[in-house]
Order: C-alpha cells, then sequence, then structure tokens
C-alpha cells in the first residue's frame, strides 16, 4: 500500500511557497549590496514584486487548503505528533506576519518600482513608524527562515533517523506510484 500523500496542487504549492521565501530571504539580505541607484532600485522592487507574487499564492495555498487540499495528520506520535503541528501552523503564522509586514514597510518607505509605479510613502517624516516597521519585518523574516530550517531538518530526521515516510508525502511524484487522499 503506497503512503498516503498530499494531492499534487498541494505538493508543488509547498515547494513554490519555499522557494519565494528562501529567494525572498537572500534578497532582502543582499540588497544594500547594489550600488546606489538604478541596480539597488531594481533589487528592491524585484524583492517587493517577489514578495507581493508571494501574497498571492500563499492566499491561494491557504484557500486550496480549506476547500479541496489535501489535509493529512501530521506525522509521528505523541508529542512529536503535536510538535509537528504546532510547527505548520506557526510556519503559516510567520509566513503571513513577514508578508503583511513586507507590505507595510513599501508602503511607510515609499518605492519606485522599476521606475515604473510610484509608491507614495504613508508619512514620509515619521522616521520611528519607518525605522520599528522595517526592523519588525527583519525579524520576522529571519525567525521563518530559522523556523523553516528546523521543520526541514524535521523531515529529513523522520525520513532517514525514524524512518518515517513523512518526506515520501510532499516530494513531487515524478513517476512514482503514489495516491494521494481524495
Ligand atoms: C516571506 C517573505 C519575505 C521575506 C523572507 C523578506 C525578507 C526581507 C529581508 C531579509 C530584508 C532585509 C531586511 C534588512 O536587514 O534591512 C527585507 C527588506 C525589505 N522587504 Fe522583504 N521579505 C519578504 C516579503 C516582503 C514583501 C511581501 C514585501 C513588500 C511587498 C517586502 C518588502 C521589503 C522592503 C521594502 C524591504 C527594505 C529594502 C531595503 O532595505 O532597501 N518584503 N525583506
Ligand atoms: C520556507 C520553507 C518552508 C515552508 C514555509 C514550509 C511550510 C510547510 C507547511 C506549512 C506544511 C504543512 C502543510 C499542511 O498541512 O498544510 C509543510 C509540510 C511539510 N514540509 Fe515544509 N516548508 C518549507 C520547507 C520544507 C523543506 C525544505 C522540507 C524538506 C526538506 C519540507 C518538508 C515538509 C514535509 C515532509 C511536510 C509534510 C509534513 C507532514 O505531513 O506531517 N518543507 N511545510
Amino acid at each position: 500500500m503506497a503512503a498516503p500523500r498530499y494531492d499534487v496542487k498541494t505538493i508543488w504549492l509547498h515547494w513554490l511557497t519555499a522557494a519565494l521565501v528562501i529567494a525572498l530571504w537572500c534578497l532582502g539580505q543582499t540588497i544594500d549590496w547594489f550600488p546606489h541607484g538604478a541596480p539597488r532600485v531594481f533589487a528592491r522592487s524585484a524583492h517587493i514584486s517577489i514578495g507581493a507574487l508571494l501574497a498571492g499564492v500563499f492566499v491561494y495555498r491557504l484557500w486550496w487548503r480549506a476547500t479541496a487540499g489535501a489535509r493529512l495528520p501530521a506525522a509521528g506520535t505523541g508529542g512529536l505528533k503535536v510538535l509537528a503541528r504546532a510547527m505548520h501552523l506557526a510556519l503559516y503564522v510567520c509566513i503571513f506576519a513577514t508578508v503583511a509586514l513586507g507590505l507595510a514597510n513599501a508602503w511607510v518607505r515609499g518605492d519606485n518600482l522599476f521606475y515604473l509605479y510610484k509608491i507614495s510613502p504613508f508619512d514620509a517624516n515619521n522616521k520611528a513608524l519607518r525605522e520599528s516597521v522595517e526592523n519588525c519585518h527583519a525579524y520576522a523574516a529571519n525567525f521563518l527562515l530559522i523556523m523553516a530550517g528546523m521543520h526541514a531538518a524535521a523531515g529529513l530526521f523522520h525520513h532517514y533517523l525514524l524512518k518515517v515516510d513523512v518526506l515520501g508525502r510532499m516530494l513531487p511524484a515524478l513517476g512514482r506510484n503514489a495516491r494521494a487522499i481524495p
């Protein structure tokens, strides 16, 4: 009997979300490496655009999970199962917080997206607000990456040490005969 798996759309939404989060973090951490002027404006515009894309993917993923997406009981038993469930919930909350703070960050700072679309700053002279939103966005982003790293490590630990086929639930089939829970 093939192990129960998430449906194809849930699996691809998982890995698309993971790829966008990691790309956003890497780009966010390196925006200040770009020389001032057009290179930095383009780097920041790319970050904001990919961030807006993640916001859309995330809303769709929540809608899909709440409607037709497969929902499997978290892997493991006892405390590990509760921990896995709590980690999944925490990852959803962290993505929501980082994206919401990112949108707020772009708004309080104002920006010039690819020199094509001007975002006028929410309160241009409010330096304190700008700094606190910027810092909160950076903290949320770093916390999300740490959580995602622990989550990934837990998935590998289950798979390679506990021999529980949890990774197989979320890996694209790629020709393996697997069955998703209807
Ligand atoms: C999970 C998603 C995201 C991650 C992981 C992320 C990560 C980061 C990081 C690490 C920084 C640099 C913080 C610093 O040290 O100063 C940053 C800056 C920024 N982020 Fe995000 N971000 C995300 C989503 C977004 C979204 C959705 C937006 C807006 C639509 C956004 C807008 C910004 C802006 C405007 C900056 C400041 C750039 C600068 O300092 O020039 N971010 N982000
Ligand atoms: C930024 C990166 C990531 C985020 C935000 C993330 C988020 C999530 C979330 C929210 C779930 C729960 C799915 C649900 O029930 O709706 C999940 C499940 C899962 N993730 Fe990730 N993930 C990330 C990266 C990874 C990586 C790198 C791996 C593997 C190395 C991984 C392996 C898994 C597995 C195996 C499951 C299924 C767990 C189970 O059914 O108990 N994830 N992920």
